[in-house]
């Protein structure tokens, strides 16, 4: 096969990605950036984000690959209709999101985030721990990484439940879904861990509304998306201690303003949207699978429903 791939990203390097790629497609074409000489002849696109000029000269592409597990970014008025799209599966991804989320559960679980302020204040002051399975972590989100960082969590011992579109069956989680199912799952739950796709219905849905259902004192990890995050309303929760802390791996505006709130906030750590890194080496054996499924005229595997929005 010599596929023609057109790959465009301000996050992602096209050379570590063309020589991955080139493993499993030895005599590809390989087209980068802004500007593609010939724009006919591309079978597929391998994106972060889609071109400002759109894919409507690509008149035979096969399929737009996202170079990320979220489809978000990718501006659905530029994305060619009856094109299918295909979001980013990854060994790599999956394990570096499995280590933060863990990360950031132990912080809160084992109270790192009030021995870090202590520390800063020269106070000895002893807290008690409690054991991983008295702390219930709630994951909004069971797909392909909710579904992972839960299960491995459960293996560390801890109580936990999870959220979903559809009601599921995960064995040692104990599973929830619909606006009921949330309700109930957020009253008693600890550490709150955000891996939901970004849709309409999903969008702002860590507000006053949610934070007023968490238990009191709970921990929120956002590992989703900045835009499912109310920031004003955190920071009202926070101060009212109904939340106790939060870990926020995504902002509404990335890099975060050097003047937002969030920045130096005692009860907020703020990273740069590092959750989740996926290596081409690894990533290229999911994407080229896809490829090849493209050009046998296949249905793509991870294949988003553009009506559901993931
Ligand atoms: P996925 O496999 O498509 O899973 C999405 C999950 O969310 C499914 O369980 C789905 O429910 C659930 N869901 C969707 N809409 C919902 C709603 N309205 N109510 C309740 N549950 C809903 O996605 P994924 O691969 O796990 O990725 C999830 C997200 O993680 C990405 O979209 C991206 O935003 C984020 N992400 C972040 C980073 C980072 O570095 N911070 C890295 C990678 C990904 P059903 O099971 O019922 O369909
Ligand atoms: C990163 O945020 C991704 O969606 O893969």
């Amino acid at each position: 096969m010599k596929p023609h791939i057109y790959f465009n990203s301000n996050i992602d390097s096209p050379d570590e990605w063309k020589a991955a790629l080139s493993q499993h497609f030895p005599d590809m074409k390989y087209s980068v950036g802004e500007v593609c000489e010939d724009p006919e002849s591309v079978d597929v696109a391998l994106v972060w984000k889609l071109p400002n000029r759109g894919l409507s000269d690509f008149k035979n592409l096969k399929a737009v690959l996202s170079l990320g597990a979220g489809i978000n970014q990718l501006d659905p008025e530029k994305l060619p209709r009856n094109v299918p799209l295909a979001r980013l599966v990854d060994d790599s991804l999956t394990q570096t999101m499995i280590e933060y989320a863990k990360a950031a559960t132990f912080r809160y679980h084992r109270k790192f985030h009030l021995f870090e302020r202590q520390s800063r204040e020269a106070q000895w002051t002893f807290l008690p721990a409690t054991l991983a399975r008295d702390t219930v972590v709630g994951v909004l989100g069971l797909g392909e990484l909710g579904g992972a960082i839960a299960k491995s969590l459960a293996e560390e011992g801890f109580d936990v439940a999870g959220w979903s579109r559809t009601p599921k069956h995960v064995d040692a989680i104990a599973t929830y879904s619909g606006k009921d199912g949330l309700s109930d799952m957020l009253a008693c739950t600890d550490i709150v861990i955000n891996v939901l796709p970004l849709t309409d219905d999903t969008r702002s849905i860590l507000n006053l509304e949610f934070f007023v259902q968490c238990k009191r004192g709970a921990c929120i990890i956002n590992m989703g998306r900045g835009h499912h995050l109310v920031d004003a309303d955190l920071l009202a929760a926070i101060d009212a201690g109904q939340i106790q802390a939060a870990t926020l791996d995504v902002a509404t505006v990335e890099p975060l303003p050097p003047a937002h709130p969030f920045w130096g906030h005692p009860a907020i750590l703020v990273t740069p949207h590092v959750a989740g890194i996926s290596t081409p080496e690894t990533a290229a054996i999911t994407v080229a699978q896809n490829i090849r499924r493209a050009l046998n005229g296949e249905e793509l595997a991870q294949q988003v429903d553009i009506s559901r929005g993931y």
